[in-house]
Parts: C-alpha cells; structure tokens; sequence
C-alpha cells in the first residue's frame, strides 16, 4: 500500500494517523495519506511565515521555477490523468484535459509573475507640487489555500501558481477525497525549484485542519473553492483578512428559438454531464424558447444516451462516478422528489453504486431543489420561456450567480443578456461550462466573492501600496 507523507518546510512527513484514499470506480483502496495534527499545522504556518518574510525569490526566479513545473506537469501528463482519473472517478480523457489545462495555468502565472505592476498616479491637488506618486502592488504573505475534489489538479494550480507568482508564500489544504493529485503537484513543484516553506501540504479535515488554519494570524489570505455553507463560515472567521470564494452554482443555459439546436444540444448534452455534473458551472437549467422545445429535448436526450457512462480510466468512458455513494444517494433522491412533484424523466434517473446515469428532466417548477439548489450530479432539467427578457429573469431568479450560457444568433440579444444576467462571466453561443484558465473566473451573490484566472488571482493576493515621492 502506497503511503503518502505530508509536505512542510520542504521536508516529506509522516504522521500517526492516516486517511484513505480510494479509486472512486472499485471502491479499492490505493493509498494511505498521513493527516496533520494541531504539530503540523503550526510547523506548516511557521515555516510559510518565516519563508515569506526571508523571501528573495525575484519575478524572474518565479517564472523560472512556474515555468519549469509547467513543463514537468505536461511531461507526466499520463501518469498525473491516470492519478485524476482513479482518485476522483474523472473519465481519463477529461482528467488528460486536466493536466494540459494545469500546465497552461502554471504557464499563464509564469508569465503573470514578470508583469506585475502598479500604475502612476497623478496627484494634481493643491499643496502636492513637487511630488510625484505610483502603485507598486506587494504580496499579502501568507496564502491558506482549500480546494475541492471536482478538479483536484487544475483548480489546486489555480491558487498555488498566482500566489508563488505574486511572491507569496502557501499552505494547502487539498480535499481529503482527492489529495494524490496536490502532492504530485507539490512534489513537481520541489523539482521544478521552489525552495522550503513556500508551499507546505497539509491533508485533513475541514473541522480540524481548516478550523486551525482559519485561527492562525498569520495567515493572510484564504483562496477556497467548495460549498457555501463552508465559504460563508471561512469569510466570518476570516474578519478583516483577504478571502477569495468560489461557491457553486446552478447555472443556466439559454437557448433561444433562433440558435444553432443541433449545435446548442451538442454542446449541452456535453456539459450538463462532463465530470458527472460535478463541476461548480455546469449546465443545470436549460432555458428553451417554448417553439423549439420539443426538438431540442429530443436532440438533448439522443446526445445524453450516446454517453459511456462507466470506468473512469477506459478513454472510451465519458461519465465516471460520483465522488462517493452519499452523493449520488442524494442526486438520486433530489430527482425522485421532482417526479413526486410532477417532473418527468426524459432520461436516465438511474444509480448504480456511486454511478449516477445522464439524467434530463422536463415538467420541473422553480422551487423543486433540482432546478433552485446545486445538485452538483449529472442531472439537467429542461425550462420552457416565451421571451428573451423572461428567461434572463429566469436565469437570475437564483441564489448563485456563477456564469451563464446564451445560444442566439442575435447580436442584440446577446449583448442584453451581458448586460442583464447576474453572473460573473456570460458565454454567447457556448454553454456556461467555457472557461478559458486565463479568463477572470469567479461569481456573484451566493456564488461567492473575488476572482480566479492568474492575472486576476495575483491582484486578489497582492496588496495596492502608494509610493509618493517628494523632490
Ligand atoms: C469549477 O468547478 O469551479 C471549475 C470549472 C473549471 O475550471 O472548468
């Protein structure tokens, strides 16, 4: 049995107790992970504390460093899908996008790492004669990092990358359920360069781990991606310190009468289900212009039937499992209670084990959970509207505000609907699944706060300071 030690002051620790890691298909166990005590998570802190303040890494070492894991992540592209797809149950050809989009993000903060700047300021004021003043932006410190298991490398990369980038330094907390993938990471990183202290893995639970981390002064900033309930408790522990939240969704596509079908079925049938529905902006409601209803259910669901649903490490599979058995028990009983209330299964609706099969509703209200809370499950309910501007009412009658998709052909249309929807960012013709990793990514109201994208995350983790200087 692999057993994997933790990672802090950039030596390789065990601990005395430890945690199962298991491949989401078989259920067999594939490694043991040591979890930190109250001991490690001091040292972790300590050790990124005394890392940050003794820092001399320049912009260009940082690039170096980024750049070289950049090029080791695609190197061990194969091996990194194959880790992704067993501890997370991602379908190998997604887990293999992963890994590439996880070397384009470590790239992207590379080159971010060279470009950081502030601006000048004119300061025309009365008795400011004679003085000259510009931003430069510093790093915050230290960085707490806590990520999820739906993207267990690129969304760790994601936080990591920018926050070295900005000279920063990081403790990880990476999801218990998918840790395999942040020490691979971590030990990419340690090749590719980065010295001790400047990022230290900590696996344990939120309750333990994350609680100790959100105590702890010296931490500056909390990058989290994960559920609302614990977003919302990290931004009231974490008073008057930085956080950045990225908290789900229950995003909408719309589909007006006038758009591609055949092309808007394609890409929904694609999205609503990649990574089992696990994906914090996956197509959840689908708002279809009535006329074109009818045919663009039945395009949807033959799309939806052609899926392989099955191992997740067979490239042939499309749709692995669900993280764990709970979960899908309680997209299986989400939709159960739509049917109860009225909604019909157009497909699937059925579970096996923690495989939970495509599944497009129709006939749902808005108050059912399927279509008003996150279901985070492969499960996609279709919404008949009669006009444009009622549909970007539905779309924004929602708690999250993540991103949202509009299929038209309107140019007029589309540019309302960016003007209108209440989302971080708005997709034309594609779904609301796009994210390029250099885009800002990041939502509004119960989606949370801040933004993602290297660019963006470096200014989320560096502080605004003014120089003014007086001749
Ligand atoms: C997420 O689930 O928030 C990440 C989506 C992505 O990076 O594609």
């Amino acid at each position: 049995m692999e057993i994997q030690p933790l990672y802090i002051n950039g030596e390789w620790r065990t601990t005395a107790s430890f945690i199962p890691v298991t491949n989401k298909y078989s259920g067999e166990v594939i490694a043991r992970v040591a979890v930190a005590s109250r001991k490690e998570v001091e040292e972790a802190v300590t050790a990124a504390e005394r890392a940050f303040r003794e820092n001399t890494l320049t912009p260009w070492q940082r690039y170096q460093i980024l750049s070289k894991a950049s090029e080791l992540l695609l190197a061990r592209r194969e091996e990194l899908g194959m880790i992704i797809a067993r501890e997370a149950g991602k379908a190998l050809k997604d887990a293999l996008g992963e890994v590439t989009r996880a070397a384009n993000t470590c790239r992207v903060s590379a080159e971010e790492a060279t470009r950081i700047c502030g601006e000048m300021v004119p300061i025309g004021s009365a008795g400011a004669e004679n003085r000259f003043a510009y931003t430069i932006r510093v790093p915050v410190g230290v960085v707490c990092a806590i990520t999820p298991f739906n993207f267990p490398l690129n969304l760790v990369v994601h936080k990591v990358a920018p926050a070295i980038a900005a000279g920063n330094t990081v403790v990880l907390k990476p999801a218990s359920a998918t840790p395999l993938s942040s020490l691979s990471l971590c030990r990419i990183l340690e090749e590719a360069g980065l010295p001790p202290g400047h990022l230290n893995v900590l696996v344990g639970s939120g309750d333990d781990v994350g609680e100790m981390l959100l105590r702890d002064p010296r931490v500056a900033h909390f990058s989290f991606t994960g559920s609302p309930a614990v977003g919302r408790r990290i931004a009231e522990r974490a008073g008057l310190r930085r956080v950045t939240l990225e908290l789900g969704s229950n995003s909408a596509t719309i589909v007006h009468s006038d758009a591609d079908l055949v092309k808007a079925a394609r890409a929904c049938g694609r999205m609503a289900f990649v990574n089992a529905g696990q994906v914090c902006i996956s197509v959840q409601r689908i708002l279809v212009q009535q006329d074109v209803a009818e045919p663009f259910c039945q395009l949807l669901v033959e799309e939806a039937e052609k899926l392989v649903v099955g191992d997740p490490t067979d490239l042939k599979t499309d749709v692995g499992p669900m993280i764990s058995e709970d979960a899908a028990r309680r997209a299986e009983q989400w939709v159960r209670e739509a049917v109860a209330g009225g909604a019909t299964v157009l497909t699937g609706g059925r579970r096996e084990g923690n495989l939970f099969y495509p599944t497009v509703l129709t006939g749902v209200r808005p108050d059912m959970k399927v279509v008003c809370e996150e279901i985070f499950a492969p499960v996609v309910s279709v919404i008949p509207y009669e006009n444009f501007e009622q549909a970007l009412e539905m779309a924004n009658d929602s708690p999250y505000g993540l991103q949202a998709g509009v299929f038209t052909r309107s140019l007029d249309l589309a540019m309302l609907a960016a003007r209108k929807l209440e989302v971080g960012g708005v997709i034309i013709n594609d779904t609301s699944v796009y994210r390029a990793d250099e885009m800002p990514y990041g939502g509004v109201k119960g989606s949370g706060m801040g933004r993602e994208g290297p660019k963006y995350a470096i200014q989320e983790m560096t502080e605004t300071r003014v120089v003014v200087i007086t001749l």
